[in-house]
């Protein structure tokens, strides 16, 4: 969602700032600003709209500055407009705060400041931040005691990053429940909510923990906890190549990232498959995009080699796998359609129960799990507030954890032992397409590891599903390249105004999946349905003007859902059907086919939603949207 960056040190900052928020500008793109302090004198620059608009202010102003923090928002609280635009300013204009996330009784606290005479200049939560700041550092006067009395008073989930003039060679910083990290140059300090901001200028970071407050000089960092308590934590090291965000030639992101997904399934099975005659294995390792996490002792720019290393995989006995009863497996959005098929790999092969709930479900609810369950939670970014809520409140009922990210560095990888990091490189599109790939293939890999540590398949049969799992990416292949073909037969519904999506069985979430990346990307309204639910409600709207998207495959429910799609075309619907190539009895019901090539059921979900990828990729470009960065989304979702 929103960004938090800071730097400090010999550099002009608001150059290194831009860069920083660049980075994280995928995150929120509804507004950006800085606040700098040049001459003594705390200035803040700040623009609606994208990251652009604030550059071309900065390029205008040329501030030399060397201390700075900046943003880019995504809205909650108030329009996205300048005046919401973060830095947020105390009434005496000396303190300035940037903030992630939600002040739960902002409210109350808008009521008590204005009482007290404070005045508002935004319609945001975050600006009584900066006021409460304030107030407390004019009892205080001391900027680290103020900040610990005034995280007393705040309710919610939140990082802060604070700059006040009077403490020009200082930044402050506050993360609770939300993702913060300071990195360590040589005579200068950088402040991101993701490391990947800062990767670019150092490797070395130091992770906030929970409830923790940072004050960053250019010569390192020190940690608090809330109550004032100093605590003692050696930075990590990022792996030494910056992430590259690059488009390597393509017109978007997407499309690069639709177009890396064999590499993306080769690189994740090379990672856990040895052989298709060797089990599975998720051993400890070091990923090759990932971190090394961190153990205690104090942190300066100085120090050297003390980088301690944490490995990832499953670490799970034998003996607690057998015992697992149950599944309960937690996600949001597109990694909620994965782990729906998940469930139902998890099922075929191993006969254990496996639920899968739609993360901000949970809350308020109790989890049907104890000692012997094991919950997952699902996020390419390990960051979203809902998945990390509902797995902590597994963990509180004493339920096995495990985490499926596609970021080793996030904060999801420190609140679970378990983690099977997927091989993607950044997603840098908001619409999630290798990472929902590269889940499926996790939820493979784990189902196979699971049913051969159990013994519910074979050696011979699990030599079988991993062969045809080793061949996924070939067919992938063989997709993406009838491209054009498949950009010719979307255009043909690029001026629908709802498209329905259906599917059965495994296919049933790729339905979902469809009418997700359509409706993200193209705005036009799109719905999924189980194909045998169309009767009983939704086939009401369809006539001659709504095409319908059938996801149909040889197996077990392929006469079904032929029957179902029937239903559809008797009622005069466009129909559209991805199915394998030279399936005669789809071409003679269907309008449409976007191919794919003969495929094994079972394995069929990796292969039929790229097809849908591709089509709302076709879509929303011929309609001139904004591909990478849709309205209202952000990429990584921290408020609940
Ligand atoms: O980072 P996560 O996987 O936890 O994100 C979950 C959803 O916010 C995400 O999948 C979202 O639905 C994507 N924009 C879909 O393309």
């Amino acid at each position: 969602m929103c960004g938090i960056v800071g730097y400090l040190g010999p550099a002009k900052a608001a150059p290194v700032l831009i860069s920083e928020l660049r980075c994280l500008e995928y995150r929120g793109y509804d507004s950006a600003g800085v606040a700098i302090i040049q001459d003594g004198q705390l200035s803040v620059l700040k623009a609606a709209g994208k990251l652009g608009n604030l550059e071309k202010l900065i390029s205008e102003r040329k501030p030399t500055a060397t201390v700075g923090i900046g943003h880019t928002r995504w809205a909650t609280h108030g329009v996205p407009n300048d005046q919401n635009a973060h830095p947020h300013l105390d009434n005496s204009k000396t303190i300035a705060v940037v903030h992630n996330g939600i002040i739960e009784n902002y409210e109350e606290i808008k009521e008590e400041l204005a009482k007290a005479g404070y005045t508002f200049e935004s319609d945001t939560d975050t600006e009584v931040v900066a006021h409460v700041i304030s107030q407390e550092y004019e009892k205080e006067q001391d900027m680290l005691k103020a900040i610990f009395k005034a995280v007393g008073r705040l309710r919610g989930a939140y990082a802060l990053g604070v700059v006040s003039q009077k403490h020009p060679d200082k930044i402050y910083a506050v993360n609770q429940h939300y993702s913060l990290s300071v990195g360590l140059g040589h005579n200068e300090s950088f402040l991101a909510s993701d490391s990947m901001a800062v990767r670019q200028y150092t490797n070395k970071v130091v992770r906030l923990e929970q409830s923790e407050v940072a004050e960053i000089t250019v010569d390192g960092v020190r940690l608090f906890a809330f109550d004032g308590k100093e605590v003692k934590r050696r930075p990590v090291s990022l792996d030494s190549n910056p992430y590259v965000i690059d488009k390597g030639g393509y017109k978007h992101f997407l499309l690069k990232e639709i177009h890396e997904q064999p590499l993306v399934l080769r690189q994740t099975l090379a990672k856990y498959l040895v052989h298709p005659t060797k089990p599975v294995s998720f051993i400890p390792h070091i990923t090759p995009h990932g971190n090394q996490p961190t153990s205690p002792s104090l942190p300066t720019n100085n120090e050297e080699d003390n980088l301690l290393s944490k490995s990832y995989g499953v670490h799970l006995t034998d003996m607690e796998l057998k015992g697992i009863d149950r599944i309960q497996v937690v996600a949001c959005g597109t990694a909620y359609h994965a782990s729906l098929i998940g469930k139902q790999i998890i099922e075929h092969l191993c006969n254990i129960p496996v639920a899968v709930d739609i993360a901000s479900e949970v809350r308020g609810r109790r989890l049907m799990v104890n000692e012997s369950s094991l919950t997952i939670a699902v996020s390419q970014s390990g960051e979203t507030a809902d998945t990390l809520s509902a797995l902590e409140s597994a963990k509180k009922l004493g339920s096995f954890t495990l985490g499926i990210t596609n970021r080793p560095d996030s904060h999801l990888a420190q609140i679970t032992p378990n983690l099977i990091v997927t091989e993607c490189g950044i997603e840098v599109s908001v619409a999630a397409t290798k990472t929902y790939l590269a889940q499926l293939t996790a939820f493979y890999l784990l189902g196979i590891f699971l049913a051969e540590k159990r013994g519910s398949i074979t050696p011979e049969q699990a030599k079988g599903l991993k062969t045809q799992l080793n061949a996924v990416p070939t067919l992938l292949e063989q997709i993406l390249a009838r491209e054009s073909d498949i950009r010719t037969a979307s255009l043909k519904y690029a001026d629908a105004h709802d498209v329905v999506f259906i599917g059965r069985g495994l296919n049933f979430p790729t339905a979902l999946e469809g009418a997700l990346k359509l409706k993200e990307l193209s705005y036009i309204h799109a719905s999924g349905y189980a194909a045998g639910e169309l009767k009983h409600g939704p086939i009401a709207v369809l006539d001659s003007k709504v095409p319908v998207v059938t996801i149909i495959v040889p197996g077990s429910v392929y006469e079904k859902t032929l029957s179902n799609a029937q239903e559809a075309r008797a009622r005069n619907a466009q129909m559209i059907a991805v199915a394998v190539e030279g399936d005669e009895l789809v071409a003679k019901h269907f309008d449409t086919v976007l191919s794919i090539p003969p495929v094994d059921e079972f394995f069929s979900p990796l292969l039929t939603v790229v097809p849908l990828q591709l089509m709302s990729y076709f879509i929303a470009d011929y309609l001139g949207k904004d591909v990478d960065q849709p309205r209202n989304l952000a990429k990584s979702v921290t408020v609940e």
